[in-house]
């Protein structure tokens, strides 16, 4: 049971939600699945950083490149932990985006014609192209698991039929962007193992949400963000099994991933170093550290009870109206904060979700509109244009959504 009192204290950690917006306006923050806000523990972390210690990483024989270089492995620690996978096993990269272009790009050297990639048809495209992409340039077949009959979740009949012993590598995403929808991960793994293939994640959605342990469920390359757990914006990073990432080509070649270089040839450094070519984002990475540490503190159940508190009250709210339409699964159960929806007129003609998000923007409301960078989902599967999103974080409130909803009623008259 989550005591709202609880929310209000979070609140206090992040300085912006009380900051005024358009002219006074008290901010709304519903677009948590695009960004999430930072708490002071980041921020003062970053700051420190800059302010104390910069210095470069693995490099320098001086104190400050010292401290900073142990904070930035202490980071490294910190997020392995937190998945629960080695230290070797998981680098920092910028995105989400980069984590899954190092795996295609990487692994290309083991895919050739006639073998097959499987993604699903609620992909972002972060997810998708890398992979589309990975087909075309090695003449592999490229498929997709089909969605159920009302488009809200994978259809895992479709999975065993598209997945047969010429699969080379599957990928699907933990939590879609545009759905909610929680996917079976741990049985998707099993079906792909069983073909004997790469089970790939895209857990952008999930791992700021969600405990996602990357060894219960037999994952072997998963990709996340930082900036969507509180962590800046360029933080990030991938998970991939030990034995994956020795094989793994470098997408980046240069300074630190190297062992040894000599004018003919060169070895790569040790894991996870082998993929962070160059000068890191280090302020960054301290910053990934210092949000799983609250993340850690704050443990990860109360933030998807948190979640799950918000989302069950927002869906029973929404359902209010028979001209609203949400998607993904009526389950609760099945969703993680993410609600897309649109609003209709009483003539039933679709608002258009950037009308709807401007209205609600005057009002200090902040949620997404648009496709949601899943273009072929929203277009192709949903057959509409866009939708309206509202996705929520740990700091969100029922009062939020209340006072969201009487926005939407005000739009609903405006346009009826
Ligand atoms: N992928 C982010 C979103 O869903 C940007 O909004």
């Amino acid at each position: 049971m989550i005591n709202p009192d609880e929310i209000q204290k979070i609140r206090e950690d992040f300085p912006i939600l009380h900051e005024t917006v358009r002219d006074g306006k008290k901010l709304v923050y519903l677009d948590n699945a695009a960004t999430t806000q930072k708490p002071k523990q980041v921020v003062d972390a970053i700051s420190e950083y800059y302010l104390k210690y910069n210095a470069n990483v693995h490099r320098g024989i001086h104190a400050l490149s010292e401290i900073a270089s142990d904070m930035y492995d202490e980071a490294h620690q910190r997020v392995s932990d937190f998945l629960n996978a080695g230290f070797k096993e998981v680098a920092f990269v910028r995105n989400t985006t980069e984590a899954l272009n190092v795996f295609t790009y990487g692994y290309e050297k083991f895919i050739s014609k006639g073998d097959e990639i499987v993604v699903s048809r609620m992909e972002h495209h972060s997810n998708m192209i890398p992979f589309m992409k990975l087909a075309e340039r090695t003449g592999a077949t490229f498929k997709y698991i089909e969605l159920n009959e009302d488009n809200s979740e994978l259809d895992l009949t479709s999975a065993e039929e598209v997945i047969t012993d010429k699969t080379k590598i599957v990928s699907v995403p933990h939590m879609s962007n545009v759905l909610g929808t929680i996917n079976p991960v741990k049985k998707l793994a099993d079906i792909t193992h069983d073909a004997g293939a790469l089970f790939v994640l895209d857990g952008a959605q999930s791992v700021p949400h969600m405990k996602v342990d990357v060894k219960d469920l037999k994952v072997d390359f998963m990709g996340f963000s930082g900036h969507k757990m509180m962590a800046p914006m360029g933080s990030g990073g991938f998970y991939g099994r030990e034995e994956l990432l020795d094989k793994l080509e470098p997408l980046f070649y240069g300074g630190d991933m190297i062992k040894v270089v000599t004018y003919k040839d060169v070895t790569w450094n040790d894991l996870p170093w082998k993929f962070e070519a160059g000068t890191p984002n280090v302020g960054g990475g301290i910053g990934l550290g210092a949000a799983v540490e609250y993340l850690q503190k704050l443990t990860m159940n109360k933030v998807r009870g948190i979640e799950h508190y918000l989302t069950k009250y927002a869906m029973k709210r929404l359902t209010e109206y028979d001209w609203v339409r949400t998607y993904g699964p009526s389950s609760i159960e099945k969703r993680g904060g993410v609600i897309s929806f649109n609003v209709y007129n009483n003539d039933g003609m679709l608002i258009h979700p950037h009308d709807v998000a401007t209205l609600l923007d005057e009002e200090g409301i902040a949620i997404r509109a648009g496709h949601h960078c899943a273009q072929p989902l929203t277009v192709e599967k949903l057959c509409i244009p866009a939708t309206n999103r509202m996705s929520f974080y740990i700091y969100n409130t029922t009062e939020e959504i209340d006072f969201t909803i009487d926005q939407l009623e005000r739009v609903h008259k405006m346009f009826s």
